[in-house]
Order: structure tokens, then C-alpha cells, then sequence
């Protein structure tokens, strides 16, 4: 369950400057306007059984903590759908009160209800006994090749 007064919802186009400062403790957001997020807004709305960017707000409708489950429509297992989670972040003066857990929960929750397989994510080492705690299980490896 969530504490009090916060809510799990969709993220919106005004959500801008605390959706950017929340992520921003995962990794580098880069200059992005509030021109460019919002047409990134629009660009997941018109896409809504694929995209489903979803925050965690606090009693103040202020995004908190940030996530995402991008559900990808395959030819294997019998044109079947795999769900990525990506962009997870909690605040970091937010941490400790069971955000991301319920976070994780609500993204895969979503993942099933659309039909997927399974759901995957990467995440650093260090997040491994979180994810472990949320009823995720190691398999395989992670690898990347960088354009940047
Ligand atoms: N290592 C081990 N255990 C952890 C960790 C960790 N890094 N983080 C949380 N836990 C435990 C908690 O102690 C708690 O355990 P309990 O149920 O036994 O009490 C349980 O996991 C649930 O913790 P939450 O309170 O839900 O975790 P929180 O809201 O603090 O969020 C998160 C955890 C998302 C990892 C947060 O620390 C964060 O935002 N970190 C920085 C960004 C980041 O690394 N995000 C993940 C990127 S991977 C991806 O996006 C797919």
C-alpha cells in the first residue's frame, strides 16, 4: 500500500521539472526542454498499449518516484508480448517507504494485465536484492554496446 495522501498515476505533461529532477538520480536526463518532454508526453499517448509511463505523487500531486513498462509485441511464443521496465527512480529523501516495491508491483500488475509473458528488466548490481525482493529472478546477462 501507498503512505497516505500519495498517488500512483499516469505522468503528465506538467510533472516536468520533478519528473526530470527524480530521474536525474538514475542517470543523466540531459538538457531537455519542457517543449521536448511534452511532446514526448504525446508522443506515449498516442501509443498507449505500448507505452505506460506512470509516477508516484506525493499529497502535493508532486511526482516522486518515476517508472515505465514498455510492452513489446513479438512473433515468438505465438505472437506473444514481453514487458521491459525501465526508468525507475525513487527521490532520494523518499527512499525506505515501500515507493519502489509498490512501483515495481503496479508496472508488472500492468505488464500482465496486457498480456505479456513475461516482464524484464536490467538494473546495476546493487539493485539485485531489490529487484529479488519485488519477485524478480536472475536469469542470463546483461550487455550493451554505447553510441554516446
Ligand atoms: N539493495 C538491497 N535492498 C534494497 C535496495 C537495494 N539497493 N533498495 C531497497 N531495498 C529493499 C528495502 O530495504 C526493502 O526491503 P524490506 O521489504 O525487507 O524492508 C525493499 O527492498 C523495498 O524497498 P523500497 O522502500 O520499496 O525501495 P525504495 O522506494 O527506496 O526504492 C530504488 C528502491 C528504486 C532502488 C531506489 O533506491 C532508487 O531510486 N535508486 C536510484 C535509482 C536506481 O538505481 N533505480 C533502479 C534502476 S534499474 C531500472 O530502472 C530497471
Amino acid at each position: 500500500m501507498l503512505p497516505e495522501g500519495y498517488t500512483f498515476r499516469p505522468a503528465e505533461k506538467t510533472d516536468f521539472a520533478e519528473y526530470v529532477a527524480t530521474l536525474s538520480v538514475l542517470t543523466t536526463v540531459g538538457n531537455v526542454s519542457a517543449a521536448e518532454f511534452e511532446l514526448l508526453i504525446d508522443t506515449w499517448a498516442r501509443n498507449p498499449t505500448i507505452y505506460f509511463p506512470r509516477v508516484i505523487a506525493d499529497e502535493n500531486n508532486k511526482v516522486v518516484a518515476t517508472g515505465m513498462i514498455v510492452v513489446e509485441s513479438k512473433l515468438v511464443h505465438g505472437c506473444g508480448k514481453v514487458g521491459h521496465i525501465e526508468d525507475i527512480a525513487v527521490a532520494e529523501n523518499q527512499r525506505g517507504k515501500k515507493l519502489g516495491f509498490y512501483l515495481i508491483n503496479e508496472l508488472s500488475k500492468i505488464g500482465k494485465a496486457e498480456g505479456c509473458y513475461k516482464v524484464i528488466l536490467d538494473c546495476s548490481e546493487h539493485n539485485v536484492e531489490f529487484y529479488e525482493k519485488c519477485g524478480f529472478n536472475s536469469f542470463g546477462s546483461c550487455m550493451s554496446i554505447r553510441y554516446d
